[in-house]
């Protein structure tokens, strides 16, 4: 199982193709970092994967699905996207019924609707907000509220877009524990995201984006020391590997306690 991407353009409706000839796969259960300089195609990559963008050319299926003869509320059980920007998500008036508001939709048995909204509620850290309205809470608790609305869905697939966004460092720990606690589900974790830092530490895959295409899809080892790619994609090495690097240390060295050891 897993949502593949074969030979995937789109153009918006003005005519700018943003992604060319993209092909990605990515199996159940996996974690991928998608990297890259802003403008590259990342966010309308992964909006590709749950039909919000329909191909102009080639095809898109999940599990086997094509997006193009789905609707994007179906394919929403399979691939759950979170917004780059919260305010493009959220509309309801507080964050309990932001999170029920699928759950009434699909008129989910009263228990199982409470089960999930608890468990999304414990995994994104956002109790003490569940009766505010989400529109007077701050960005990156809102942030939260959209990764927990999308947990209550319960699909196969999570795509994070640029989640670290606005977040300090108790955010930050926030989002490596869903993370881990998702992946323990099974679950499939795909993130864009413009922080090297996150994207090591969380994911074991990480494809760069440049010119609408995939550059590189490899091990973050292989991604984040082919410095071809890091120039071409415009990102930084993460921080280790640049010290490793500077320092002359081979072995594409991504942690410290790595980096002691060669020292
Ligand atoms: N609705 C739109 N209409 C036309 N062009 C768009 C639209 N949305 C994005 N683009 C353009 O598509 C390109 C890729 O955008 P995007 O996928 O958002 O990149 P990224 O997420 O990597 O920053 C950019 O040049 C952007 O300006
Ligand atoms: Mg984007």
């Amino acid at each position: 199982m897993a949502i593949e991407l074969k030979k995937v353009s789109f153009s918006y409706p003005n005519g700018f193709e943003a992604v060319h000839e993209v092909d990605l796969r990515i199996e159940e259960g996996e974690k991928v970092a998608i990297v890259g300089q802003n403008g590259a195609g990342k966010t309308t990559t992964v909006k590709l994967m749950n039909g919000l963008n329909l191909p102009s050319s080639g095809d898109v299926l999940v599990d086997g699905i094509n997006t193009k003869d789905k609707t994007c509320a179906f394919m929403s059980k399979y691939v759950g996207y979170v917004f780059q920007n919260p305010d493009d998500q959220i509309f309801n008036s507080s964050v309990r019924k932001e999170l029920e508001y699928m759950p009434k939709y699909t008129k989910m048995d009263t228990k199982e609707m409470n089960r999930r909204v608890e468990r999304a509620v414990e995994l994104t850290g956002i109790q003490k907000y569940i009766d505010s309205n989400p529109f007077d809470i701050p960005y990156p608790i809102r942030k939260f509220v959209t990764i927990a609305s999308i947990i209550v869905s319960d699909p196969k697939y999570f795509i994070f877009d640029e989640p670290t966004a606005g977040q300090d460092l108790h955010g930050m720990k926030q989002l490596g524990y869903l993370i881990d606690e998702l992946q323990k589900e099974g679950k499939a974790i795909i993130t864009i995201t413009h922080d090297m830092e996150f994207a090591v530490n969380n994911f074991t895959r990480v494809v760069a984006m440049a010119h609408k295409q995939v550059i590189k899809d490899g091990t973050r080892e292989d991604t984040f020391w082919d410095l071809d790619v890091i120039r071409e994609s415009r990102i930084k090495q993460p921080v280790i590997a640049e010290l490793a690097h500077d320092l002359g240390v081979d072995g594409n060295v991504l942690f410290c306690d790595e980096l002691v050891a060669k020292l």
